[in-house]
């Protein structure tokens, strides 16, 4: 069995973080989103992965590599330009042939892995098989119409949902979705849905069958997803100390320290997690916090927030929470008078000030 992972998009409700990273790369407690499904991938002995990348950009390749750290083969795919879901598979059929594979969507996270969903898969002798979870706002995904425990239609983005699940980026096909995805029409909004071609399937007699997902699962397409995203991970993660904590310093619960960070008399209050070579000093990071390497933390507190590289936060009076800095973020206090807040921020910047 092969698999197929997405990475392209534009990540629009990401901005400003997207305009200069693909947002398949953005660190959830300091590690690319994209690693997680290729490790839960890999997990499940799948050794042969194709990810359909954004043609006009080389990132995810440089970033990721040849696979071998994860024990597998990638090959990259380019799509030319951001058509849909159905899209992404219609243009894969050459490195899939006609196996059964696993679709991954990059930006979906999930505990548990998914050898669980691949068994079903078989044991049902199923043509297509969807992963359900209930959401509390189904609206913004494909949405299953369930009956007597079976799927008898399915929506995309429905404005009047007919049930609360939502069909999450990870689904098992046999080839009949090829036959699917070259005989849907493109969508109001020009894109070839996934969800269309799931109907198709329905509307034809084909198997398709689900699981419920029962752990945790997140789509991370907005901010608040990639803080939550990153703060289930980092409840599961363990104690690893390789910096050093100077003894007027504090730390309590999960903690990680990478290598060549530096923390004096500062309280680290755990699930959080700091990279490498960052100066940790005279504050109060909380949990639910990651901060990549490289980073400036001087006389402040942040807690719940995600931190990317050499940032510098020094002498703010106010608790950073629930905040997403991108890299080379420098919040510091005025120096010079008047004693006022003065921002340069890229476009599509959001601040809020209490
Ligand atoms: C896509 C699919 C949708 C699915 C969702 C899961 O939506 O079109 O059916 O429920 O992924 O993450 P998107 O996130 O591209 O809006």
């Amino acid at each position: 069995m092969k698999a197929l992972i997405t990475s392209g998009g534009h990540g629009t409700r990401l901005r400003p973080i997207t305009h200069t990273q693909n947002k398949h790369l953005i660190p959830i407690a300091n590690k690319p989103m994209l690693h997680y499904a290729i490790e839960a991938i890999a997990g499940a002995g799948i050794k042969d992965i194709g990810i359909v990348t954004n043609a006009k950009n080389r990132d995810v390749e440089t970033a990721i590599g040849t696979g071998k750290e994860f024990g597998v083969k990638i090959t990259y795919i380019p799509q030319e330009s951001p058509l849909g879901l159905a899209h992404v598979v219609k243009i894969s059929h050459d490195f899939l042939k006609d196996e059964p594979f696993v679709f991954y969507l990059g930006d979906n996270m999930l505990v548990g892995g998914v050898k669980r969903f691949i068994d079903e898969f078989k044991k049902l002798h199923s043509n297509c098989h969807l992963t359900l979870s209930k959401v509390k706002d189904p609206e913004r995904f494909g949405v299953p119409e369930l009956r007597d425990g079976r799927i008898v239609s399915i929506e995309e983005k429905p404005k009047h949902p007919k049930s609360d699940f939502a069909v999450a980026g990870i689904y098992i096909y046999d080839a009949c979705i090829f036959e699917a995805v070259n005989h849907i029409k493109p969508s109001p909004r020009g894109e070839l849905e996934i969800s269309d071609a799931h109907q198709y399937l329905l509307d034809k007699g084909y198997a398709i069958t689900y699981s419920e997902i029962t752990g945790w699962w997140k789509d991370t397409g907005k901010p608040y997803d990639l803080l939550e995203a990153n703060r289930l991970v980092l409840e599961n993660q363990e104690t690893r100390i390789e910096g050093e904590v100077d003894d007027d310093s504090v730390i309590t619960g999960k903690v990680v320290i990478g290598k060549g960070t530096k923390i004096k008399n500062s309280v680290l209050r755990g699930p959080c997690i700091i990279g490498k070579d960052c100066t940790i000093k005279d504050s109060y990071i909380g949990p639910f916090t990651s901060i990549y390497d490289d980073c400036l933390v001087k006389k402040s507190e942040v807690e719940f927030s995600i931190i990317l590289k050499h940032c510098k936060i020094e002498d703010v009076g106010i608790r950073l929470e629930e905040s997403l800095l991108g890299n080379d973020v420098q919040i510091v206090s005025a120096e010079k008078k008047p004693r006022t807040n003065r921002f340069m921020l890229g476009d599509q910047s959001r601040v809020e000030v209490v």
